[in-house]
């Protein structure tokens, strides 16, 4: 990636109601963008989904005349819904993810007992991006970085001096995600975010989620400065055993997220609801007693 590249644009949104920020990035030259993490709204009560959030996203999209070249996807998100699909029926774009989705893929068909046409070989996406491979958007270089631990598949995506790390790190003040969805793994996460944090200090980095405690505003840009010097998890000086017996010890105490049942089986689709039933109506699936906690 040149250093001289133009600067991408950035536009934040962000989702109150399940902390997600969803960003547009656009190259001011060409007007080519991409839709990183978007969030279609669900109400678990009444099984009923709403666009407010994409709608956000549209609205930029036009008003800035933009072209959406990519959406892409840090990872299979477990708190929120992907609405990846819907914006790209309206708007097109290439819906692009880490090619180790596969193997979340393969977990969850399990666990969903979905259907025989679902295979896990990720195909419900229109790209699949190697750790360290290039993109473009516009005329501006991308890199997708594997960052595993989190999930498998988990990937950042940097561009010029700024990284969408996804849920690996989150504010300082936060600290960092967990790791002990299916495939997730404390060490693998600290290695993943020590890499991130080679970077070149001044580099910004976006995160996925802001759960701002009592008093901060929500937040989503940092630097790797900033973390290093003051990530609750993992500053500078944290060893990978200190983490791992951390993030362990929280993760042991906390509750499996509201949506995650309905969120990964959409998301595992790129944001396709499952196949209508022949009354035409698309039914989510609540496995019972599997689930490895209450
Ligand atoms: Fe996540």
């Amino acid at each position: 990636m040149s250093p001289d590249s133009p600067a991408i644009t950035i536009a934040a949104f962000h989702d109150e109601r399940t902390g997600t920020v969803s960003y547009v990035l656009a190259d001011p030259a060409t007007r080519q963008a991409a839709i990183v993490d978007p969030v279609l709204d669900f109400d678990l009560k009444s099984g009923r989904t709403a666009t407010t959030q994409a709608d956000r996203l549209l609205a930029h999209v036009a008003e800035a005349g933009l072209t959406v070249q990519w959406i892409l996807e840090t990872h299979a998100h477990a708190d929120h819904l992907s609405a990846a699909r819907h914006l790209q029926a309206h708007v097109g774009g290439r819906i692009a993810i880490g090619e180790h989705i596969r193997e979340v893929q393969a977990v969850f068909r399990k666990l969903y007992n979905l259907e025989r046409d679902f295979l896990p070989d990720g195909r419900q996406f229109d790209h699949l991006f190697r750790d360290g491979e290039i993109f473009h958007i516009g005329g501006i270089a991308a890199q997708a970085m594997l960052v595993p631990g989190h999930t498998p598949a988990c990937m950042a995506y940097r561009i010029g001096d700024a990284v969408f790390v996804g849920d690996t790190m989150f504010m300082p003040d936060v600290g960092t995600a967990r790791a002990d969805f299916p495939g997730g793994d404390a060490a693998t996460l600290y290695r993943s975010i020590r890499g991130l944090l080679a970077l070149p200090p001044a580099t910004r980095l976006f995160v996925c989620h802001d759960y701002p405690p009592d008093g901060r505003a929500p937040a989503w840009e940092t630097t790797v400065a900033d973390q290093r010097a003051r990530n609750i998890h993992v500053h500078d000086g944290v060893s990978e055993a200190e983490f791992v017996a951390l993030r362990t010890a929280r993760d042991a105490r906390l509750e499996v997220p509201t949506l995650i049942l309905p969120s990964i089986q959409i998301n595992i689709r790129a944001g396709q609801l499952p196949p209508a039933e022949d009354n035409g109506v698309s039914y989510l699936k609540i496995p019972l007693n599997t689930l490895s906690r209450q």
